[in-house]
């Protein structure tokens, strides 16, 4: 019993990592752990921006279409190994 329960723990633990898609972490550096920084003092708050503003911004950022402040191609090496659906996703999960 014991042993499997400890299993599903560990089998919820790999599902949730592998559904979370985007590495926050490697965000939060520049925008704030509560996403409230001006990144590099350029970006806006992602804070608050809405969700679909953030989803269409980070897609526009992979897609080398968005460049609001000169630093466009930056935001395109953070987000260009993710998917159209992992961004979207993502961007559910911050701002407002
Ligand atoms: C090295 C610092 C840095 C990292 C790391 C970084 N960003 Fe950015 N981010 C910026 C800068 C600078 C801008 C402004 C880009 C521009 O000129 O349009 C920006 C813009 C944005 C914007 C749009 C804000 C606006 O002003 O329009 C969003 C949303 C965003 N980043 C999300 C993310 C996410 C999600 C990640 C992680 C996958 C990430 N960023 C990683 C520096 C960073």
């Amino acid at each position: 019993m014991k042993k499997i329960v400890i299993a599903s723990i560990a089998a919820l633990t790999v599902t949730s990592s592998l559904m979370a898609g985007v590495n926050a972490a490697a965000c939060t550096g520049c925008h704030g752990a509560d996403w409230s920084k001006k990144a590099m003092n350029k970006s806006v708050a992602v804070s608050e921006m809405s969700h679909a503003d953030i989803a269409a911004a980070l897609k526009g950022y992979k897609a080398g279409t968005r460049n609001v402040h000169g630093m466009g191609a930056l935001m395109k090496g953070q987000v260009a190994k993710y998917s159209d659906a992992d961004l979207e996703a993502f961007a559910q999960t911050i701002g407002k």
